[in-house]
């Protein structure tokens, strides 16, 4: 059987740090509040022909844990935080193939600023773009943005398919060939093909049409990460890619078995959604020194980093819980309602194991020689019925993602888990390609 060829994407914060002390290793001058870093981090995986790099994004300083900031910012965890977008605008041009993805709130945007934006970023990006849609899970956004509270958790999904209705609406008003730009004719745009929209929904309205024409990929690649049962039903009714975290091969196998089955039961092709798991593999010469790199990295991770980490996606303050028993079963919260039961798969892990697991972001440990993290990554795409992977190693830790290009990468090229060149140049057709 010929192997499984992998989508690879690298995924980070445009801010310091999402573990304890990222905003510390920052190296060559590099500064988070900048654009080298990114341009660099971007330039890197488009040499090794990633598919994309993915921007995750929030509003807010994270204040759920101890019900305040104080330790995120002393920390420099998960924020600041700059907007995506200006990010991708950089990126769009200091690379030509990488596709560019951002994550933007359905619950915040007013719908036609964001269909714009996006119609706008995808011309610019000659069509590399992709939104990652989110409804936002944090009270603190919320407050931000003049609102008393959080919209219930399957509310905001309701919300979101309007949205995409309307941003589809919008996306579409100019036919392909509605700009004409013909001298000779001398014809600018052809009016017949743009077309008004009348949207009346239960949550949004609009008349009109947008002032960008169609973009080269119609409206940028849809990209989703909502587990719970709501967050799956919407990624199978839009979601071209999704983004996810598990902790074992089996629990990644069960999420793809779900979401298939549910784009099955939306009408479509289970393969027509990519599913990519979060890893980060941790290269060595030899097994040993890349069990010593792994070691060393775990012990730096702090159990308050995971705290803060788990309190904040789940809006669950988790300083009033003991550390050294599961969490009380069922809990829930305003946030990501797929990530605790996640946790109690195999065995309900105690608090401060989740916490550890959490500041680590190493969903399942994976470290060895470039052949050893080929066959691993191999493995689980294949039992577990991924798509490929997405590597999050932490936006300082430009030197981890160069040393997986040119030392890992070139294997799993050879051994045909990845492409050696790009064969098209939008986003749609990296993911598409196979
Ligand atoms: C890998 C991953 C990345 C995510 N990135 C973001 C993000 O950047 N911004 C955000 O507001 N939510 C982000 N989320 C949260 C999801 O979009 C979603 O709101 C959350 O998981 C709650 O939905 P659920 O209960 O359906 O899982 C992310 C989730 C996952 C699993």
């Amino acid at each position: 059987m010929p192997p499984k060829k992998l989508h690879l994407a690298w995924f980070g914060i445009a801010g310091p740090g999402g573990s304890a002390g990222d905003w510390k290793r920052s190296v060559d001058g590099y500064d988070w509040r900048y654009p080298e870093i990114y341009q660099d981090i971007a330039k890197a995986c488009e040499r090794a022909k990633f598919d994309l790099v993915f921007f995750a994004d929030q509003y807010g300083i994270p204040q759920v844990y101890g019900g305040n900031w104080d330790h995120p910012l002393k920390a420099g965890l998960w924020s600041p935080c700059h907007d995506p977008l200006p990010i991708l605008g950089a990126l769009a041009a200091c690379t030509r193939r990488i596709g560019l993805v951002a994550t933007l709130s359905t619950t915040f945007y007013p719908t036609y600023l964001l269909a714009r934006l996006l119609a706008s970023l995808d011309h610019f990006s000659r069509g590399r773009l992709g939104w990652n849609v989110v409804t936002s899970t944090k009270k603190s956004a919320a407050l931000a943005f003049g609102m008393d509270d959080l919209i219930e958790h399957d509310e905001r999904y309701n919300i979101a398919d309007e949205y995409l209705a309307l941003c589809k609406a919008l996306w579409s008003s100019w036919e392909p060939d509605a700009l004409v730009m013909d001298r000779d004719r001398d014809l600018f745009a052809d009016p017949s093909k743009v077309h008004a929209v009348d949207f009346k929904g239960k949550y949004f309205r609009s008349q009109g049409v947008l002032n960008v024409p169609a973009s080269p990929q119609g409206g940028p690649v849809i990209v989703q990460a909502g587990g719970s049962p709501r967050g799956q039903r919407f990624a199978a009714e839009h979601a071209e890619m999704v983004i996810i975290n598990k902790t074992s091969v089996e629990g990644l196998k069960a999420y793809t078995t779900a979401l298939r089955g549910e784009l099955v039961r939306a009408g479509r092709d289970p393969a027509s959604c990519k599913i990519l798991c979060g890893i980060k593999p941790i290269f060595g010469e030899t097994e040993s020194i890349a069990r010593e790199r792994w070691e060393a990295q775990a012990a730096e991770a702090t159990v308050e980093t995971g705290l803060i980490t788990l309190s904040e996606q789940t809006g669950i303050d988790m300083s009033a819980y003991d550390l050294d028993s599961p969490l009380p079963a069922g809990l829930k919260g305003p946030g990501m309602q797929s990530k605790l039961p996640e946790y109690s798969r195999h065995r309900p892990a105690t608090l401060r194991e989740i916490a550890l697991n959490e500041a680590r972001h190493d969903n399942f440990p994976i470290y060895g020689t470039a052949d050893q993290i080929a066959d691993r990554l191999e493995q689980a795409a294949v039992e577990g019925d991924a798509d490929g992977f997405y590597l999050r190693p932490g936006l300082q830790n430009i030197a981890y993602v160069i040393e997986f290009v040119d030392k890992v990468v070139p294997v799993l090229q050879r051994r045909g888990l990845l492409r050696k060149e790009y064969s098209g140049a939008t986003l749609r057709h990296h993911l598409f390609e196979y």
